[in-house]
């Protein structure tokens, strides 16, 4: 079986190759730098989110069988393109929903308590001085989780630890859960409309797309703070631009970012054949985000733990064996 494997990390090489060295396994770091024969012969790509997966590159590999994503979101793939041309997709439906959950108050605590400004502060001017670094508690404030998933019921686990109300929505509510995990299940606008912070855990789809919009936004509690640790595309940039410079959301934490993927390569964009307007404008408001004094951004990061990154590499390989086993394992929801 022939595998391109398309890597971040160069110690991840020696790891795959030490438990899938039986099969003949190409790395490369993407699409574009890997030789069109080897595209030809492969019959299964193993991904990261970096590496999106167009019908362009299906296209370009007629013997692909088998899609390995090694993350939870799989927006990044043409999963219908995939499905035409019968090619599975799998990926890591779990590798520790405590990983993300745990990023998501990093971010929360981070504004909350104006670290980032107060390290900012002693190292630059080495001031001691506190007064302008009150922050607030997370006790009895209100958050509202959208998306009670693995990694959403995780965060409001933790959040119950802090002493928080938790309101959460999600069109397909898990049975008991709120029982179990002490908190309310409401609709979408009451949860916009109750909550102090927001934090999205809902998967991306064409549903969710843009669900943080200047529509929704007209519903938010004035002053909240927003978290996204899901994927930038459930926030339309351009809103949350509007909404910070009215003071609607005061604070934002970003792992993820719409047209993350441009950040840093912008001259590629500019100088591509037919940028799009949207993702140039989302580019220019990213930029925004990144400067603005109230913002955190990350670069997907949430994920990144050793214990976590070990996890999505021996499920990878785990759902790669299962396959030249004749079995798939770990197939994404339809
Ligand atoms: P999950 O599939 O367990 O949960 C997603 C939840 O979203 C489900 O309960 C689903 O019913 C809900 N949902 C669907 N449509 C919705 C809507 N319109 N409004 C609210 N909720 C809706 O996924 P999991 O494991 O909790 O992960 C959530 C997302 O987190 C992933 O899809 C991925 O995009 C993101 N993620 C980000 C990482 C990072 O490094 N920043 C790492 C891992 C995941």
């Amino acid at each position: 079986m022939n595998i391109l494997y398309l890597y971040k990390e160069e110690w991840e090489k020696e790891y795959v190759k030490e438990k899938l060295g039986d099969l003949s396994l190409e790395f490369r770091d993407s699409i574009e730098n890997t030789e069109n024969e080897i595209l030809q012969k492969s019959e299964v790509l193993s991904v990261f989110v970096s590496h999106p997966v167009s019908r362009e590159t299906i296209e370009k590999m007629p013997n692909l069988k088998l899609i390995a994503a090694r993350s939870t979101g799989f927006d990044h793939i043409d999963v219908s393109a995939a499905k035409e041309r019968n090619i599975a997709v799998v990926y890591v439906p779990s590798y520790g929903e405590n990983t993300v959950a745990e990023f998501a108050f990093a971010l929360l605590l981070a504004i909350s308590r104006k670290i980032p400004e107060a390290h900012e502060q002693v190292t630059e001017s080495g001031s001691f001085d506190q007064s302008n670094l009150n922050g607030f508690d997370l006790k009895d404030k209100t958050i509202g989780i959208i998306g009670t998933g693995r990694i959403g019921a995780h965060a409001i686990k933790m959040a119950k630890g802090f002493g928080m109300e938790v309101v959460a929505y999600d069109p397909f509510p898990k049975q008991n859960l709120d029982q179990e995990l002490g908190f309310r299940y409401v609709g979408f606008e009451e949860l916009l409309s109750l909550s102090d912070i927001i934090s999205l855990h809902a998967s991306l789809s064409d549903s969710t797309r843009h669900m943080i919009n200047e529509e929704s936004i007209r519903h938010i509690k004035k002053g909240v703070v927003l978290i996204n640790t899901a994927r930038g595309g459930l926030v339309q940039t351009t809103a949350l631009v509007k909404a910070l410079k009215e003071g609607i959301i005061s604070a934002a934490g970003l792992d993820v970012l719409e047209e993350e993927g441009d950040m840093g390569d912008e001259e590629n964009l500019l100088f591509s054949p037919h940028p799009k307007l949207e993702e140039l404008k989302n580019v220019l408001a990213n930029n925004y985000l990144i400067n603005h004094p109230r913002v955190i951004v990350t670069p997907h990061i949430a994920f990144n733990t050793k214990e976590a990154v070990k996890r999505i590499l021996d499920t990878t390989i785990e759902n790669i064996q299962s396959f030249t086993g004749g079995e798939i394992k770990n197939k994404i929801p339809n």
